[in-house]
C-alpha cells in the first residue's frame, strides 16, 4: 500500500504522543497529575448543558446541518462580537461557524496556499498552524517568538523575499504556548505589514475570554482596515467550557470566509444542530459568570507561578491565556525535563519543544488542573531537586 508523501512531514499530534505516553504511566499505576492539554475543568454552565438535552429530542436537531452554520447561530456570533468588541459583521458573508477553530484552521491553508508557498507561522505555536500548512503541502517559515520580544514574532526580522511570497500569517495573542499578549499598537502593525505584502492574516483569539488582572484582550478586527486582509479565529472551547462540543468561529474578511466555506463544505457536512443551539444560548446568554470562571484559573496561576519559582524554576505570570511558560533548568533540554519529571513525581508539564523549535529550553503548564490537584503537585515538586 502507498500513502502520500506529505505523510512523512506529519508527525503524530502533540497531545496524541503525551497521552499515549501517560496513558502507558498509568497502565503502570502511575498517579499521573496531568498540567498538559488547555481543556477546561470548570464545568460548563449547567443551563448550557439542559439546552443541549433539550435540543436533543428534537428530530430536526439530527437533520443534516447547514454547511455554513444556522442563521440564527451566525448572527449570535455576530451579535457577540459586536456587544464584546464593537466590531461589526455581516453575518451571511463575514461569519462563518467550524467544527472547532482547530478545523478551519488547517482547512484554511488548503483554501489559501497552492503547494510550495508560505504561511508565516509563529514558533512555538499551536500546531495546527504549521501541520496544517504541511498538509495543503504550503512551506511553513517559522517566526522564532523570542522572550527578548515580548514572544511577539519580530515582523523586521522577516526577510523581504519571504514577506514578498508570503500568502498566508498565523498570529494567536493571547498566546498559545507562552501566555503572552500584545497590545493594539502591535495589531495595527501587524496589519499594516499585511496590507503592505497583501498577506491574508490569520488572527486565532481562541482565549479572548480567559483573562486576568485588568487586562482584557482585544480583538484584531478592532483595527481600522483590518477586515480587508485578516479574519479571526474564536472557539467556545474555552470561553464556555465546551471543548469537548467542538464549536468555534472565523469572523472577518469576506473572501477568505468564502473560501474557506466552499473548502469546508465540499469535506465536512456542517455542525451538529444540537451543539449549536447550545451554542446559540452560550453566546447570547447571561455572561456575568465568567469573572468567577477566570478567578479560578487566576488563583491557580497565583499559586503556582511563585510555588515553582521557588523551586529554582523560571516562570512567567501571563495576563491572560490558560498556561504558564517556564524555563527547564541548565543541563536539560525540554522533552527529557518534561518525561524526567514524570518519571520522579507523576507530574506532567509538556515540553516547549512540542509547539516547535523554539520552544526549546521551555516547558508550558495549563491552568485546567483542580485546585486540590495543583496543591498535590507542588507537594510532590517540593521534593524534587533540579
Ligand atoms: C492545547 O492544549 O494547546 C490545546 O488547546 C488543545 C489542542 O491541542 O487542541
Amino acid at each position: 500500500m502507498k500513502f502520500a508523501t506529505r505523510l512523512s512531514n506529519l508527525p503524530p499530534y502533540l497531545f496524541v504522543e503525551v497521552n499515549k505516553r501517560l496513558a502507558a504511566k498509568r497502565a503502570e499505576g502511575m498517579d499521573v497529575l496531568d498540567f498538559g492539554m488547555g481543556d477546561p475543568d470548570v464545568p460548563t454552565p449547567a443551563n448550557l448543558l439542559d439546552t443541549m438535552c433539550e435540543a436533543i429530542h428534537h428530530h430536526d436537531q439530527m437533520r443534516y446541518p447547514n454547511y455554513f452554520g444556522m442563521p440564527k447561530m451566525r448572527q449570535a456570533i455576530s451579535d457577540w462580537y459586536r456587544r464584546r468588541f464593537g466590531v461589526t459583521l455581516d453575518r451571511d458573508r463575514e461569519v462563518l461557524p467550524l467544527i472547532g477553530s482547530k478545523e478551519g484552521i488547517a482547512h484554511m491553508a488548503v483554501a489559501m496556499l497552492d503547494p510550495g508557498e508560505i504561511a508565516l507561522v509563529p514558533d512555538p505555536g499551536y500546531p495546527a498552524y504549521q501541520f496544517g500548512t504541511l498538509l495543503a503541502d504550503g512551506v511553513p517559515y517559522m517566526m522564532p517568538l523570542l522572550e527578548k520580544n515580548g514572544f511577539l514574532p519580530d515582523l523586521d526580522a522577516i526577510p523581504a523575499h519571504i514577506a514578498e511570497k508570503a500568502v498566508i500569517m498565523w498570529l494567536n495573542y493571547p498566546n498559545n504556548p507562552t501566555g503572552a499578549t500584545c497590545d493594539m499598537n502591535y495589531l495595527e502593525q501587524v496589519v499594516a505589514f499585511a496590507r503592505k505584502h497583501d498577506i491574508g492574516l490569520c488572527f486565532d483569539n481562541a482565549y479572548s475570554e480567559i483573562y486576568y488582572d485588568d487586562y482584557c484582550p482585544p480583538s484584531i478586527l478592532q483595527i481600522p482596515g483590518a477586515k480587508e486582509v485578516a479574519v479571526e479565529f474564536n472557539s467556545l472551547s474555552k470561553a464556555y467550557s465546551l471543548a469537548g462540543a467542538r464549536i468555534g468561529m472565523v469572523v472577518g474578511n469576506e473572501r477568505m470566509i468564502e473560501a474557506l466555506g466552499r473548502v469546508k463544505s465540499n469535506i465536512d457536512s456542517g455542525i451538529f444542530n444540537a451543539v449549536q443551539t447550545t451554542a446559540i444560548a452560550a453566546l447570547e446568554g447571561d455572561q456575568s459568570w465568567m469573572p468567577a470562571r477566570n478567578a479560578i484559573y487566576q488563583r491557580r496561576r497565583d499559586l503556582l507561578v511563585p510555588a515553582l519559582c521557588k523551586l529554582g524554576l523560571e516562570v512567567q505570570s501571563p495576563k491572560a491565556s490558560l498556561y504558564l511558560w517556564g524555563k527547564v533548568p541548565k543541563g536539560y533540554n525540554s522533552w527529557d525535563f518534561s518525561f524526567g519529571l514524570l518519571d520522579r513525581t507523576g507530574v506532567f508539564f509538556t515540553p516547549g519543544s512540542g509547539f516547535g523549535p523554539s520552544g526549546e529550553g521551555y516547558f508550558r503548564l495549563s491552568l485546567t488542573v483542580p485546585d486540590a490537584l495543583v496543591e498535590q503537585a507542588l507537594l510532590r515538586l517540593e521534593k524534587v531537586r533540579f
